[in-house]
């Protein structure tokens, strides 16, 4: 058990004296000590290789000391270990070479063995687990079979997925094919991310609220549902879903552990949607990070009064800005360390 316990006390909804917090990409652009490895090495050199990895999820734990590290690594070396190929290109973000968008192309995607195709992920949790000795605990991810897809069938970011969801909505019969052996790749490498120790497993649902919610339900929620019940015998899932509070009914019924909310919705409407015992993750404007500390400070308290201070995880609504001072970084997670003495 973590010497700090207490992001796993509240997935496990126990009493608290304040809640724990962490940071989606927390390990990211802000910190010199991230920009220094990745001016050496490229993107997927530095998910590749399991001891920058390891070195780069300990970073945010040493300067910025949050409860928990997630291990860092990134939501498409999924469609890579399936033989899609996926570049990080410089000021375009993610980039697939053939993006998929015929049947033909989805069945020859495959659905691998991720012992041999993601082996450098499980080694980077066993370095990472050695690195932190039991600090805090140890997040693992993927990112939603609908998150994935946008990206293997759009074949860069967008801002409205059109070319993804016209694929969904004109050949239904291929979409679901890819989005399952999206699915069933993600279950096995999740589960084998646990066998080596990983604490919780976060998915990131980051496109789900492009979709209307009755598509939703059926592109999206269906997928990370067989996810979240596979792995919930195993460890604790955390759902967090951008855009998705239409769907938070649903996620409150399955069997995750946590439901990560972004800044668009109130804690009051999210307690009320989730029918208030469930723990939520949230949902702190990363924006908001570029406000004056004492503003932060303020705002972090309110938060934390307006979610309760228990079955809460704080955290952003969304991953940390490249431009957040790491001075103003530092005092999002101060304020909550503080909170426990007001
Ligand atoms: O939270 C953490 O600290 C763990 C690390 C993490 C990364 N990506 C590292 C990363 C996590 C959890 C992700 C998930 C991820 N990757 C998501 C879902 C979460 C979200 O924020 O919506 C998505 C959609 C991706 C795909 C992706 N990878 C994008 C859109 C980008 C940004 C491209 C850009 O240049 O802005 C990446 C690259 C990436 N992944 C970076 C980091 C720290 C930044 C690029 C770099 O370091 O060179």
């Amino acid at each position: 058990m973590p010497k700090n316990n207490l992001f796993l006390q509240a997935l496990n909804n126990e009493t608290v004296s304040r809640p724990p917090v962490w940071m989606m990409r927390q390990a990211g652009r802000y910190l010199p000590e991230f920009i220094a490895l990745r001016d050496k090495y490229d993107f997927f050199t530095r998910c590749q290789t399991p001891e920058l990895a390891a070195e780069i999820t300990v970073q945010p734990i040493r300067i910025v000391k949050p409860d928990a590290a997630i291990l860092f690594s990134d939501i498409l070396v999924i469609p890579q270990a399936m033989g899609i190929e996926v570049l990080m290109k410089e000021n375009i973000g993610p980039f697939i070479t053939s993006p998929i968008r015929s049947m033909k192309e989805v069945q020859n995607v495959l659905v691998p063995d991720v012992n041999e195709t993601l082996d450098y992920v499980f080694k980077a949790i066993t370095l990472t687990k050695e690195m932190l000795n039991d600090e805090v605990p140890l997040i693992g991810f993927a990112g939603s079979p609908w998150t994935i897809f946008c990206y293997v069938v759009e074949g860069k970011g967008s801002k409205s997925f059109d070319t993804a969801k016209s694929f969904c909505f004109s050949n239904p019969e291929a979409a679901h094919l890819l989005l399952q052996k999206i699915t069933d790749t993600t279950i096995a490498y999740l589960k084998q991310k646990v066998a080596y120790g990983v604490d919780a497993v976060q998915i990131f649902d980051s496109w789900g609220g492009m979709l209307s919610p009755v598509d939703y339900q059926e592109f999206s929620w269906k997928y990370i549902n067989q996810i979240t019940e596979a792995l919930a015998p195993l460890t604790k899932v955390i759902v967090f879903g951008k855009g998705c509070w239409f769907a938070l009914p649903e996620m409150a019924q399955s069997k995750a552990s946590a439901i990560g909310v972004d800044w668009t919705i109130t804690p009051e409407n999210a307690r009320k949607f989730t029918g208030g015992n469930v723990t939520l993750q949230g949902n702190f404007d990363p924006a908001r990070l570029l406000s004056p500390i004492p503003t932060i400070k303020k705002m972090v308290h309110e938060m934390i009064d307006a979610f309760g201070k228990d079955n809460y995880i704080v955290n952003l609504g969304h991953g940390i800005l490249p431009n957040i001072p790491v001075e103003n970084a530092k005092a999002f997670i101060e304020a909550v360390k503080e909170y426990e003495a007001k």
